[in-house]
This record gives structure tokens, C-alpha cells and sequence, in this order.
């Protein structure tokens, strides 16, 4: 099992501009420029050239079918793509930085001051026999420098930013305590430790229930607002995607079929694939989280 330290990307940094996508011609905080994946083994590419730029405070969805390549693309991001997968082509930027032109421990540094991410299993990035909050504490000792009790004080504080109601009860908590939702709480909690200017959230919801979704959902959606953090959210679920986004990227098969703003994606969609993904969600009342808002 691996420490929290080692599996949570994250970073510090100034925080500059809200939400409102008002904020011009900011550096993208993440850009991707045809990025390609190919499976060294099997020598076959898989993800075909996906680009999208992120600015500060924005957020990006990527939706389409399980298999279209949509983790590899945040993993690629990540710098940690699966053992035999690389970059194939194309170039991935954070904060203006090629990555591929980093070694290890500049990608190490760099990582830890840009960009988290969190997935859908969150018991598997914590350690079972340690105490959540602690394992928050080690992140910020070791990315910050912090001492043991700063680093105590300000992990109970971001269990109350991720909305914990009793931090300080949490703290002390182990894994097989909390429910999957304080789980992703306390995931988020560690992503953000170290204030990263992006955060990925690949099918971060996906395994809580409705309501527990919602709630966390909203959690993401007050960070971004609150600290202009970026979010790239990786979702099946096109409800999700319209609720958090402003752009939307539809993956098939390793190919972007379809993307632009969220709204006019969602609501007047040109791709036949992306059509059939509208439909299959229209039962689940995509509409609830569309009307509200104002064009984008
Ligand atoms: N660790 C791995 N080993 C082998 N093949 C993999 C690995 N990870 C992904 N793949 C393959 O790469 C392709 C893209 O996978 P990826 O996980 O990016 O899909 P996805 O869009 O995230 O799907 P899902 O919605 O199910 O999460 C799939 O065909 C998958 O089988
Ligand atoms: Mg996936």
C-alpha cells in the first residue's frame, strides 16, 4: 500500500481569479495539444490526439463510453500513466511547462505545486492502519514542510473546508469508519492540500449515492468558485458534466467526436454518438441541472 504523499499530485500556489470565466487571456493552468496514448506492448495507439486548453478557474469535462480513453488522458496529465502506456504524440503543459521535457524530480517538484487529482475509489489511495487526518498531515510535512503540529492544525482545517462536520472527530478516524462520500471528502481534502491550481476528478462521484453526489459536487463547484481552482471532471454522467462545466469534450474510442460549450453541446448537439449519450441520460433529468443556468 502506498502512502497518501506518494498517490496525491498536489501543490501550492497563488491563488488569482474566480470563477466567472471573465478572467482574459489568463495561462492556461493545463493545456493538452493532441495528445496521443499508445500501448507499447501491443504498439497500438489508443487515445488518438485529444486537445483542450484550461484556464485558471475553468472547468473541462470529458464524457463518452468506458474504454474511450478518458482516464489515460488524466493519467497522461498526471504523469502516471500505466506501466507500458506513453506519450505518443503531441504535448501536455502545465503552467506553461512542456512536461515531457522534465526529469523525474523536476516532474516531481512541479507535480506537487500544480496540479491533484482524485478517482473513484478513495479507500484505495488511503492507508487502512493510519488515521485519515495524519495521513493529511504527512502530505503537508512532506510537500510543505510544515511542522507535526501546524501540519496537524491545518489538515483539521481542510477536513472543514471539504465540509467534514466534525473535523477534529475525523481526524482521528480510520478508513473503515467513514462512509464513501467522507471518504472522497477526505481524498479531496488531501488533493488540496497543497493548493494545486488544477484538480482532476475522474469519476469521482460515480460510486456514491445521489445524494452524496450532489453534496460533493457541490463541495468542487464552491472550491472552484472560493479558490479559482481549475477542474477537469471525468464523468459518464452528462448530468455531472453540465453541472460543473464550462466545456465538455465527448470521447469515442480515443477520438474527441464532439466539444464546445457545455450548453450548446448539451443542448444542440451535432454528433450522432453524442445525441444517443443525451438521450440515454434524458430519463436521469439532465434538464434539472441545465436550466438554471445562464448561457455560457
Ligand atoms: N492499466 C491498463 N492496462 C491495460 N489496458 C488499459 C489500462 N488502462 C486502460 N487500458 C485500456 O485503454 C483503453 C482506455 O481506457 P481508459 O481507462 O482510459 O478508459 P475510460 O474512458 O476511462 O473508461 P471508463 O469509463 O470505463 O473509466 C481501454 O481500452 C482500456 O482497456
Ligand atoms: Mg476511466
Amino acid at each position: 500500500m502506498t502512502t497518501l504523499s506518494q498517490n496525491i499530485v498536489t501543490r501550492h500556489a497563488e491563488r488569482t481569479v474566480t470563477a466567472d470565466g471573465a478572467v482574459p487571456a489568463a495561462e492556461p493552468v493545463l493545456a493538452l495539444r493532441d495528445v496521443r496514448i499508445s500501448d507499447r506492448v501491443t504498439d497500438r495507439e489508443i487515445v488518438h490526439g485529444v486537445s483542450f486548453e484550461l484556464a485558471p478557474g475553468n472547468a473541462v469535462g470529458i464524457v463518452g463510453e468506458s474504454g474511450s480513453g478518458k482516464t489515460l488522458t488524466c493519467r497522461a496529465a498526471l504523469g502516471i500513466l500505466p506501466p507500458h502506456f506513453d506519450v505518443s504524440g503531441g504535448s501536455i503543459e502545465i503552467a506553461g511547462t512542456d512536461i515531457a521535457t522534465l526529469t523525474p524530480s523536476q516532474w516531481t517538484g512541479l507535480r506537487g505545486s500544480t496540479i491533484g487529482a482524485v478517482f473513484q475509489d478513495p479507500a484505495s489511495y488511503l492507508n487502512p492502519s493510519i488515521r485519515v487526518g495524519a495521513q493529511i498531515a504527512e502530505v503537508l510535512r512532506a510537500k510543505l514542510g510544515l511542522k507535526r503540529r501546524e501540519a496537524r492544525h491545518r489538515a483539521v482545517e481542510l477536513l472543514r473546508a471539504v465540509r467534514l462536520r466534525d473535523p477534529e472527530l475525523v481526524y482521528g478516524q480510520y478508513t473503515y469508519e467513514l462512509s464513501g462520500g467522507m471518504l472522497q471528502r477526505v481524498l479531496i481534502a488531501a488533493a488540496i492540500a497543497v493548493e494545486p491550481r488544477t484538480l482532476i476528478a475522474d469519476e469521482a462521484t460515480t460510486a456514491l449515492d445521489v445524494t452524496v453526489q450532489a453534496e460533493i459536487l457541490d463541495l468542487l463547484a464552491e472550491l472552484r468558485e472560493r479558490t479559482g481552482l481549475a477542474l477537469v471532471v471525468v464523468s459518464h454522467d452528462l448530468a455531472v458534466v453540465a453541472q460543473l462545466c464550462d466545456e465538455v469534450l465527448v470521447m469515442r474510442q480515443g477520438v474527441v467526436v464532439e466539444r464546445g460549450p457545455t450548453r450548446s453541446v448539451l443542448h444542440d448537439p451535432q454528433h450522432a454518438y453524442t445525441r444517443l449519450l443525451i438521450d440515454e441520460h434524458h430519463q436521469y433529468g439532465l434538464e434539472k441541472f441545465l436550466a438554471p443556468k445562464e448561457s455560457s
